[in-house]
């Protein structure tokens, strides 16, 4: 199934080149530290999962999603899709106590919102703008349903990379899609809030050979940079065309070679 969520940097364009790999590796159990949108995950639609994210609202919203369902979509679709209505939602979200309207605010917003972008300003006040363009109805009842049950099945946990990563066993596929550590930097000094910098890249590095040595399968996509050929030539990797958005705008597109890295051999479609 398609991702319910938008997300800035999701791999949706990658799917075909990352899927053979989960196929390839046999694995009983799916590991995403870095979930995003999660569009892999939600495409091949794994038996059991293991799911992470440092963003709260995100991790938040798949649990209320995954446990109450008909009530995230009851309130969703019960809300205009409106500029008047997003900025009344957005405005609300930081002192909403109750998790469930919660996120249904988030899902909500982040449907309407500028490019799927997920920003806060030094308040953690959500500021992402309305999106001038149409970004297409709220998912229906059925798909939401199907998101849940397939949600049924994984565990969600709002932790940073490394704690998930301690979870992986022999038998585990994880798939690893860092934030871009440099284009970090220029975020930290606008919105003062750091999650994923080089020194994480670097420990990240070092943990993949933790997972290798467990007998478990990995794959990373990373932006082609010095930093990751330094890092990751240790391993299989091979590079691909994607379409990039440039400084958030869809309507910047530029092709960009990202890097799939793996402990596996070349899995072809
Ligand atoms: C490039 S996005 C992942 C996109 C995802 N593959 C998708 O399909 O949408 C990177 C994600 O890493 C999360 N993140 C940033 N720093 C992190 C950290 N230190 N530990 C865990 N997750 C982190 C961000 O919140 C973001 O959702």
């Amino acid at each position: 199934m398609r991702p319910l969520l938008r997300w800035a940097g999701s791999k949706k364009q990658l799917i075909g080149h990352l899927r053979p790999y989960w196929e390839a590796s046999l694995a009983q159990r799916y590991v995403e530290p870095f979930a995003g949108s999660a569009a892999l995950f939600f495409d091949i639609e794994p038996k059991a999962a293991l799911l992470g994210d440092v963003n709260s609202l995100l991790v938040e919203f798949y649990t209320a999603l995954r446990d109450t369902p008909d009530r995230i979509f009851q309130l969703t679709s019960s809300w205009a899709i409106n500029k008047e209505k997003y900025y009344e939602i957005r405005a609300s979200l930081i002192v909403e106590k109750d998790p469930i309207l919660r996120s249904a605010m988030f899902f909500y917003l982040n449907r309407n919102c500028f490019n799927g972008i997920f920003r806060t300003n030094m308040r953690g006040e959500f500021n992402v703008p309305f999106a001038a363009t149409k970004t297409g109805a709220m998912p229906d009842i059925s798909e939401i349903k199907q998101a849940a049950l397939l949600l049924k099945n994984t565990k969600i946990e709002k932790k940073d990379f490394r704690e998930i990563l301690k979870k992986v066993k022999a038998d585990d596929f994880v798939f690893l899609d860092p934030p871009y550590a440099v284009e970090n930097r220029r975020i930290f000094v606008q919105y003062n809030a750091q999650t994923f910098g080089l020194a994480d890249l670097e420990e990240l590095s070092d943990t993949l050979h933790c997972i290798d040595a467990l007998g478990a399968k990995f794959v990373m996509s990373y932006a082609i940079s010095a930093e990751a050929l330094h890092y990751f030539d240790y391993w299989n990797v091979r590079r691909v065309t994607c379409q990039r958005n440039v400084a958030g705008f869809s309507s910047h597109r530029r092709k960009a070679v990202e890097l799939i890295v793996s402990n596996m051999e070349k899995a072809s479609p």
